[in-house]
């Protein structure tokens, strides 16, 4: 499944623009830099196929990507940049928002969330919206290279306890590093799966 090419299909800036109903979609949620766009580089095996950057605010709009096997994968931008200007934050927060709860195809929200940091006040209002939604999620950790190994186990242990009582979380905590590797056959065997 992830043997195949993935290709970039389409830039959706706003929500009118979105295409119509197709294949099974499954989108990348998290914190402006928290490793949305290198997730995807690292699990299709494309470098430079979702567009990375050191600074905030990279990923402006919805990017689909496929390989023609039936899944979407669907990069987002980021919420909590602060420093970008009001009204692009705006109509970032809104694109956000529109999609994760009105996508009839949307499968599985993977949210990132940085290791290092854990959850965070607008993680937990991106939780509360796909709870109130019932759109299936599950959390994944990323930058897990930046941690010790015990610390990684803890805040793994942390965050699971603290979703242990929402009704759209996955129970399931995924650690990865874009860097070493860590969880990509893992999130790569549970998006297969989820495509049937
Ligand atoms: P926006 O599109 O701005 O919301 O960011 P994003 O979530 O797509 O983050 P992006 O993939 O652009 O990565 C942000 C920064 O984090 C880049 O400098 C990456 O190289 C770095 N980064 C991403 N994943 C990892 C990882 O697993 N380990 C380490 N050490 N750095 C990472
Ligand atoms: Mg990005």
């Amino acid at each position: 499944f992830f043997a195949r090419p993935w290709n970039f299909l389409r830039s959706v800036p706003s929500i009118e623009t979105l295409p119509p109903i197709g294949e099974t979609e499954i989108a990348f949620a998290g914190r402006s830099n928290v490793g949305k766009s290198s997730l995807i580089n690292a699990l299709t095996g494309r470098i430079g196929l979702a567009r990375t950057s050191n600074t905030p605010g990279r990923t402006q709009e919805l990017n689909y990507f496929s390989s023609g096997a039936g899944v979407i994968v669907v990069d987002m931008p980021g919420y909590g940049y602060a420093e970008a200007p009001k009204q692009l934050v705006d109509s970032w927060n809104q694109l956000i928002r529109a999609y994760l709860r009105g996508r009839v195809t949307l499968r599985r929200v993977y949210v990132l969330i940085d290791a290092r940091h854990g959850l965070k006040a607008n993680d937990l209002e991106t939780l509360d919206l796909l709870d109130s939604t019932a759109v299936s999620y599950q959390i994944v950790l990323t930058k897990a290279d930046k941690l010790k190994p015990g610390g990684l186990e803890r805040v793994v242990e942390e965050t699971a306890a603290a979703i242990k009582r929402r009704p759209a979380a996955h129970p399931t905590i995924i650690a990865t590093s874009s860097e070493t590797g860590l969880g990509m056959d893992r999130l790569r065997a549970e998006i297969a799966a989820l495509a049937v």
